[in-house]
C-alpha cells in the first residue's frame, strides 16, 4: 500500500524535520516502498485518508507532530503510524511531566525548579542557582534539538536565559547541571520485546552540543561503540528500557542522558518520541554500529507502524 512520509510541520523544529524527512523517504523508495513526501503544514491530514495512503511514517518532531496531536488524528482517521501513541507522545514531549514520572519510578534526572509564567520576574529567577548550583540548564519544556536551551554559567546571565526559554513555553525548565559526559541511546520495540541499540558517547566542542553542532558542523566527535566498560554499557542500556516502558513509549524512541564524571551515575534527561533522522542524527548512527543500515532502519521502523 502507499506510505505517507509525514514531514516539515510547524514547530521550530521544521528544518531539521524536513532533513529527517528526506531521508526516511528516500531510504523507503529505495527499498521499494510505495512512499510519498506529505508535509502538514502544506496539507490537511484528512487528506491522507482521501488519497488512499495507508500507513504514516512520521518523521515531524517537535509541537504537532511529536506531542500525540498528530497521532490523535491518525487514530482518528485510522491509518497506522510509526512511534509512541498519544499518551506517551504528549508526555515525552513535556521534559517536566517525563521527569515527574521517571522520578515517580525511582529513575534518576537531574533536580529541577519549574519557573510558571507568573514566577520569572527578577527576584525568583536570581533565587534558582541558589537551589540548584551553577552551572545550570535553562529550558522550555516542550521543545527540542536545544532550541530555545542555555547554559548559565553566572547570576548575571539569568534573566535572559529565563527570557529566551519563555519566547518557546510560558513555563521555564531550570535543570540542575551534571559535570560528566553526554550519552544517548535508541530503543526499536515495544513492551517485553523492545531492545535497547548501542549507547552513543558524545563529545561536544567547547561551545557545547548545541542546535549548530548537532546539525550543521563537524564539531561534534561520535563514540560508538561507545568504549564504556561492558556494565557500564548494559547499565545505560537498561536505564534507558526502563524509562521507555515507563512512559508507554512504542515503535521507537532514545533517551539522552548524562553520565556525572565524578561517581559514573547515570541521568536520564530526556526521552524523543520522534528521533531525529537526518545525516548528523544519533539512531541512525547507533544502528549503524548494530549492523543495521539507514536503510534497513526504516524499513524495520515502518514495520512497527501501528494504531
Ligand atoms: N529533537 C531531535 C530531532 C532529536 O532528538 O533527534
Ligand atoms: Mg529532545
Amino acid at each position: 500500500g502507499k506510505v505517507a512520509v509525514l514531514m516539515g510541520g510547524t514547530s521550530a523544529e521544521r528544518p531539521i524535520s524536513l532533513m529527517s524527512g528526506s531521508g526516511v523517504l528516500a531510504a523507503l523508495q529505495s527499498q521499494g516502498v510505495d512512499a510519498h513526501g506529505f508535509d502538514p503544514a502544506e496539507r490537511e491530514l484528512v487528506e491522507l485518508k482521501q488519497q488512499g495512503f495507508n500507513r504514516v511514517f512520521i518523521a515531524l518532531h517537535g509541537r504537532h507532530g511529536e506531542d500525540g496531536s498528530v497521532q490523535g488524528a491518525l487514530e482518528l482517521l485510522g491509518i497506522p503510524y510509526t512511534g509512541s501513541g498519544v499518551m506517551a507522545s504528549a508526555i515525552a514531549m513535556d521534559k517536566v511531566m517525563t521527569k515527574r514520572l521517571w522520578l515517580a519510578e525511582g529513575l534518576p534526572t537531574p533536580r529541577y525548579v519549574l519557573l510558571g509564567a507568573d514566577d520569572q520576574q527578577r527576584e525568583r529567577v536570581i533565587q534558582v542557582p541558589d537551589q540548584l548550583g551553577l552551572p545550570v540548564f535553562v529550558k522550555p519544556p516542550h521543545e527540542g534539538s536545544s532550541i530555545g536551551v542555555s547554559k548559565v554559567e553566572g547570576y548575571s546571565q539569568m534573566q535572559a536565559a529565563v527570557a529566551l526559554a519563555a519566547r518557546y513555553d510560558a513555563e521555564v525548565l531550570c535543570e540542575e547541571f551534571i559535570d560528566g559526559e553526554e550519552l544517548t541511546c535508541p530503543v526499536i520495540g515495544e513492551g517485553a520485546s523492545a531492545r535497547a541499540l548501542p549507547v552513543v558517547r558524545i563529545k561536544p566542542p567547547a561551545a557545547g552540543y548545541d542546535y549548530q553542532n548537532k546539525y550543521f558542523t563537524d564539531e561534534v566527535k561520535y563514540l560508538v561503540p561507545s568504549g564504556l566498560p561492558a556494565v557500564e554499557e548494559a547499565e545505560i542500556q537498561r536505564l534507558t528500557l526502563a524509562a521507555y516502558r515507563s512512559l508507554g513509549c512504542r515503535g521507537w524512541g532514545r533517551a539522552d542522558l548524562m553520565v556525572r564524571a565524578s561517581d559514573r551515575k547515570p541521568f536520564l534527561l530526556e526521552m524523543n518520541t520522534s528521533p531525529g533522522m537526518t545525516g548528523h542524527s544519533l539512531v541512525p548512527m547507533s544502528a549503524r554500529a548494530a549492523g543495521i543500515s539507514y536503510e534497513q532502519l526504516c524499513v524495520q521502523l515502518l514495520a512497527t507502524a501501528a494504531l
